[in-house]
């Protein structure tokens, strides 16, 4: 797997052609005049392919249909499924990485233009909020970091790790028809397992954001046996929910999309319009009692969703509402 994908890579072109044809097939001479070779060099780059995993369907006067395609990451494959979007962003793939968030940050302090995103097959030291780790194998997950350089106010981005939230929700709805919940203010859960969380990170210059990286990990493909310990009961993948594995590569292809789709709304400012509506469609707190630990502070109460800037609404007993920015959130026993 190369670690950087560009959209005029050989295997790029070769795999946009094919599967914007399917299920026709693609002729030789088609795609040696796309990549301006030879078809004999196109034969040499179909047999590289088919080392990677892929599969074709060869058929003398006809041409190459794609009948086998690898199911664990891969950057042409995924930038291929994004098409001409591949242009607008750049991916790097890596097979191992110690944290895709921390890989992300080394881009952006090393100069790199955003945005760009950084998949990895495997984190070596996958991180979540609080200092927790991140169980990250090699197993069908997802393991991503966008990152970008917004120029927004630092206060923004608590909103920014929600809507992001509330639009993850939205794909992977559409995607696998089954729709997740949200738990305030990063985790993505079914039947009340986490099946992704969400990890914002930025770098602050005075009153400005300099650069921003969104981390995602998703429980894409894993099985219900690869988990290690406690996490056998806490942890869910979307293939579990839903009973048979998704193309994790069209997949990430489509979070891709809709990731920088939802940062252009997030800056121009009109996702505000709808914000606070749709994380209520997925808020899985709203309306129940929960106990927020600030620090070493427990407030209780009933949850009422969240305001405009992403914090979370609290009913005490008393009746009075209270908002929090920060904390963590447990169900009460038996809500
Ligand atoms: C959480 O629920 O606490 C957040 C988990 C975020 C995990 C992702 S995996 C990709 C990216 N790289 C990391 O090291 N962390 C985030």
């Amino acid at each position: 797997m190369s670690a950087v994908t560009s959209a005029s890579s050989p295997e790029f072109v070769i795999l946009r052609e094919l599967l914007e044809h399917e299920p026709a097939f693609v002729s030789g001479s088609r795609l040696a005049e796309k990549l301006g070779v030879s078809r004999v060099a196109v034969w040499h780059q179909m047999e590289k392919l088919r080392a990677q995993g892929f599969g074709f369907k060869a058929v003398r006067s006809r041409g190459y249909r794609l009948v086998r395609r690898p199911a664990a990451l891969h950057s042409a494959l995924v930038a291929a499924h994004l098409g001409a979007r591949a242009r607008s962003i750049r991916l790097f793939c890596l097979p191992e990485v110690d944290s895709t968030n921390d890989e992300a940050a080394r881009l952006l302090a090393a100069g790199r233009s955003a945005p760009f995103v950084v998949l990895a097959r495997r984190q070596t030291r996958g991180r979540g909020r609080l200092g927790r780790a991140w169980h990250s194998a090699d197993n069908g997950n997802l393991y991503a970091s966008f990152a970008f350089r917004p120029r927004l106010a630092p206060g923004r981005m608590q909103t920014f790790t929600l809507w992001m939230g509330v639009n993850v929700c939205e794909l992977v709805a559409n995607f696998c028809r089954a729709t997740p919940g949200l738990k305030w203010p990063n985790d993505l859960l079914f039947d009340g397992r986490k099946a992704g969380g969400m990890l914002t990170e930025a770098r602050i210059d005075a009153d400005q954001i300099r650069d921003l990286v969104f981390g995602l990990g998703l429980n894409v493909n894993s099985p219900a046996n690869a988990w290690p310990g406690e996490l056998a009961r806490r942890a869910i993948s979307l293939a579990e929910h839903v009973g048979e594995p998704l193309d994790l590569n069209r997949f990430t292809a489509a979070l891709i999309g809709r990731v920088l789709l939802a940062y252009e709304r997030f800056v121009d400012g009109d996702y505000l319009e709808n914000f606070a509506d749709l994380w209520h469609r997925y808020d899985v707190l709203r309306g129940r009692p929960v106990t927020l630990l600030e620090g070493d502070r427990r407030h209780s109460g009933t949850a009422l969703g969240v305001d405009d800037e992403g914090a979370l609404l609290l009913r005490d007993e008393r009746g009075r509402s209270h908002r929090f920015r920060a904390g963590e959130v447990t169900l009460e026993k038996g809500s």
